[in-house]
């Protein structure tokens, strides 16, 4: 299966792509961001990449658009990307999957470990779910979580995060890559668990 990547920054789910390479190949990063660290690592690895100028809006879309028509990705993960997709870049892109660093549906948007650290929340986490137009608002595929310690501040609690973030997004995609989830009707469930829940994973 081949995999296309979208980034903005840092890059280490990127990165945990790379690694678990086997079921599936990253055939394309594409980032907004000429200095995103993701970049120069697909760069290492010899991965095509594109970055695209993002100061255009319309025009940065169509290019995202045309891109991955191209492209011909089986999958699109956003992995850290910091702009919302347009329905067109939805649909060319076909099937869409972004990871967010919460336990969706609370928290879509930014500053999630703050915000569970203001609510004195006792379960923190992450979440694998498809795109769709609303921000962080698609279907959810899987989640991983683990219960807060409370003296931990948002830095620490991100930080204990990233690493089940890199977890449950090669997982899922394996998943994916091993026809253990099934795309129906824009959606996609898991072949023999309950088609109605998210996988629920804690490392
Ligand atoms: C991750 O926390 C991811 O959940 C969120 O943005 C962050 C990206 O980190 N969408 P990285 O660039 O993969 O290191």
């Amino acid at each position: 299966m081949r995999i296309a990547v979208l980034i903005s920054g840092r890059g280490s789910n990127l990165e945990a792509l790379i690694h678990d390479q086997n079921r599936y190949r990253v055939c394309h990063v594409i980032s907004n961001n000429f200095n995103a660290r993701g970049i120069a690592l697909a760069q290492r690895h010899g991965i095509t990449n594109t970055i695209i100028d993002w100061s255009d809006r319309r025009q940065a879309e169509q290019m995202l658009c045309d891109l991955l028509i191209a492209v011909k990705a089986d999958l699109v993960v956003l992995a850290g990307f910091m702009r919302i997709l347009s329905p067109a870049a939805i649909n060319a892109a076909g099937k869409v999957i972004n990871i967010h660093p919460s336990l969706l549906p609370k928290y879509p948007g930014l500053k999630t470990h703050q915000k569970v650290i203001d609510n004195k929340d006792q379960w923190h986490g992450a979440t694998v779910h498809m795109v769709n137009e609303e921000l962080d608002g698609g279907l959810i595929l899987a989640q991983t979580r683990f219960q807060v310690d409370t003296s931990m501040n948002a830095e620490q609690l991100a930080d204990e995060l990233i690493s089940k973030e890199h977890k449950l997004l090669t997982t899922v995609v394996g998943l994916i890559a091993d026809n253990q989830m099934t795309w129906q009707d824009q959606l996609l469930y898991m072949n023999e668990k309950t088609c109605s829940k998210p996988l629920m994973i804690e490392y």
